[in-house]
């Protein structure tokens, strides 16, 4: 399926996840915005991504730190789109800091991990929800990682356990109060590492299989399929490739 004449708002553009998103949609002929907190980022990306003046690419600056600023997020993306409705959405923001053990670590430190990755998707999800939600075909994907279903590995990643297991609770939560609506909620659960382009290692140093535009492709499967309210738990590229095989 083409996505010609499909409107994709990416927020978490710039990262290593929500870059390769950006390019696939752009390859299938959709029309993206690409949101991000920083002007140059996104002026990086588009040379990273070698996104060309003629390719339908919409750039925001803008924040999912509170509710007013992510309502100027929402207003921005419409005159950017002068109107045009939003078709998906993929919120992929934040990353994982790392701590020192759970008692050790002072709370904001928790605090500011769920600000940068679980409140900035919720408030996206406000944002753009009530939008997509009587519009056919319209899905909204959240990433969060593997680290939610085990002990960290090593201690100091501990705010990522709680920061993507409750991204994964949030999704169950969003998934019941969308169960009866057009729009598509799911999130994708990332059990393995993901590099930038052309790398082979994340951002913890950890060697990858792959870079981002081998793993963007699932989501356009995604956007494509049946898949409502689910975590979607991948293990590898393999079975990200299955997710886009559609
Ligand atoms: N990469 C991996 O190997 C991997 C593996 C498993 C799971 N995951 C999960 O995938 C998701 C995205 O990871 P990623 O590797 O794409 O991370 P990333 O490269 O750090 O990208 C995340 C993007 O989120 C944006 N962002 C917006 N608001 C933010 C805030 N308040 N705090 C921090 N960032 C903010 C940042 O863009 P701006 O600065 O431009 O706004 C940033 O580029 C996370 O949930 C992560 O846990 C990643």
């Amino acid at each position: 399926m083409s996505f010609q004449n499909r409107v994709v708002v990416v927020i978490g553009a710039t990262g290593v996840v929500g870059s390769g998103v950006v390019r696939k949609y752009l390859d299938a002929g959709a029309t993206v915005v690409g949101v991000s907190r920083s002007a140059s980022k996104l002026e990086q990306l588009k040379q990273q991504m070698k996104i060309q003046a003629s390719e339908p690419f919409l750039s925001v600056v803008g924040d999912f730190k509170d509710e007013a600023s992510a309502t100027e997020v929402k207003k921005a993306v419409a005159a950017t789109l002068g109107g045009k409705a939003i078709d998906h959405v993929v919120s992929v923001q934040g990353f994982v800091a790392f701590a020192k053990a759970p008692t050790s670590t002072p709370t904001e430190e928790l605090k500011a991990a769920l600000d940068d990755g679980l409140f900035n998707n919720l408030l996206a999800a406000k944002a753009f929800l009530p939008d997509l939600k009587d519009r056919e075909g319209s899905t909204f994907t959240l990433v969060s990682g593997g680290l939610a279903h085990m002990p960290p590995p090593n201690i100091s990643l501990w705010l990522g356990t709680v920061k993507n297991a409750a991204l994964n609770a949030l999704t169950l939560a969003l998934a019941a109060e969308t169960a009866n609506d057009k729009v598509r909620l799911n999130t994708v659960c990332m059990h393995f590492g993901v590099a930038p382009l052309g790398g082979d290692k994340n951002q913890f140093g950890m060697s990858t299989e792959g870079d981002t535009l081998r793993l963007a492709p699932a989501f356009l499967g995604i956007a494509r399929g049946t898949q409502k309210g689910q975590l979607l738990c991948v293990n590898s590229f393999a079975e990200a490739e299955k997710l886009s095989a559609r």
